[in-house]
């Protein structure tokens, strides 16, 4: 898998899943734009990058705001000349929100649900609508969403990251139909607990969390970021050159479960 004279631009490029698909892209030869809110987390990935040989640029993003959206596409562009790849990863509610972050649906807090649909869905359709037609003008490209199992289904307490998950599944199926004509392919993966700060944010303060967690799963442990930057690799190389519209679960078994208490289990 080698992405030799290609472009990537990451969003949550600094932390978790979205740094170490940034290492592993520029570690195949690609180009990386690391884009965060987390400005020094940022130039940190890309000092990594450029220790090892690499190419990139830190781009300090906000995605609630849409001029800084069209800035860090521009920036990309500035800096390297074209996007090949667009992995719309980026999410995490910021300190402000967190008292509200889970709460049953009659308790919905509008501002964590506004915030949670802005940065998980409309950010990640503003940069996909802008950066489409550069692919379509360079004849091709490949768009990765992070999406996650809590699109496909449902969890007590998490209404809002639900619901954008779920949207974000969809949209990615509309893009893969529109522009499949276009030689764009979009893919979304579905992570299931995966060891990044944004878990363990909850892993560690929501007492038993994190030993139900793990006995939820048929692997009996949390997935690593670099397993899921491994499938959003695959997704955006010429490896899955026949794959679009796919919503890719890689969640150690989670999910392959009906749900029923066990009556075995090795
Ligand atoms: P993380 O917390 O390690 O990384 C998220 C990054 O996004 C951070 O660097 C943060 O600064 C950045 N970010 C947050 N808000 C931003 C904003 N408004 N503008 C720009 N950047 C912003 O989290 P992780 O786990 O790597 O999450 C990445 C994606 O994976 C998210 O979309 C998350 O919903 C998804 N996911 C994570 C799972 C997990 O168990 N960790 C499971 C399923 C999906």
């Amino acid at each position: 898998m080698r992405f030799d004279g290609k472009v990537g631009l990451i969003t949550g490029a600094a932390s978790g899943i979205g740094r170490a698909t940034a290492l592993g892209f520029a570690r195949a030869g690609g180009t990386v734009a690391v884009a965060d809110l987390n400005e020094p987390a940022a130039a940190a990935v890309v000092a990594e990058i450029t220790a090892m040989g690499g190419q990139a640029v830190a781009i300090a993003t906000d995605l609630t705001k849409p001029a800084e959206i069209h800035a860090m596409i521009g920036r990309t562009l500035d800096a390297f000349g074209r996007i090949d790849v667009l992995h719309n990863n980026a999410f995490g509610v910021p300190p402000t929100l967190q008292k509200g972050r889970i709460a049953r649906v009659a308790e919905i807090d509008q501002e964590v649900w506004d915030y949670t649909l802005q940065v998980g869905l409309t950010a990640v359709m503003q940069a996909t609508r802008s950066v489409l037609p550069l692919m379509q003008k360079q004849g091709g490209g490949a768009i990765v969403n992070t999406a996650s199992i809590s699109g496909l289904f449902g969890d007590y307490g998490l209404a809002a990251y639900n619901a954008m998950k779920a949207a974000v599944v969809n949209f990615t199926r509309v893009v893969a139909m529109e522009y499949a004509g276009d030689g764009i392919r979009c893919n979304c993966i579905c992570p299931g607990a995966i060891d990044t700060p944004l878990l363990q944010r909850s892993l560690t303060t929501i007492h038993g969390f994190a030993d139900a967690t793990l006995a939820a799963i048929p692997m009996g442990r949390l997935g690593t970021p670099e397993e899921m930057a491994n499938v959003a690799l695959f997704l955006a190389s010429d490896l899955a050159s026949y794959v679009t519209g796919s919503a890719f679960v890689a969640d150690g078994g989670l999910t392959a479960k009906t749900g029923l208490p066990t009556r075995f289990r090795n």
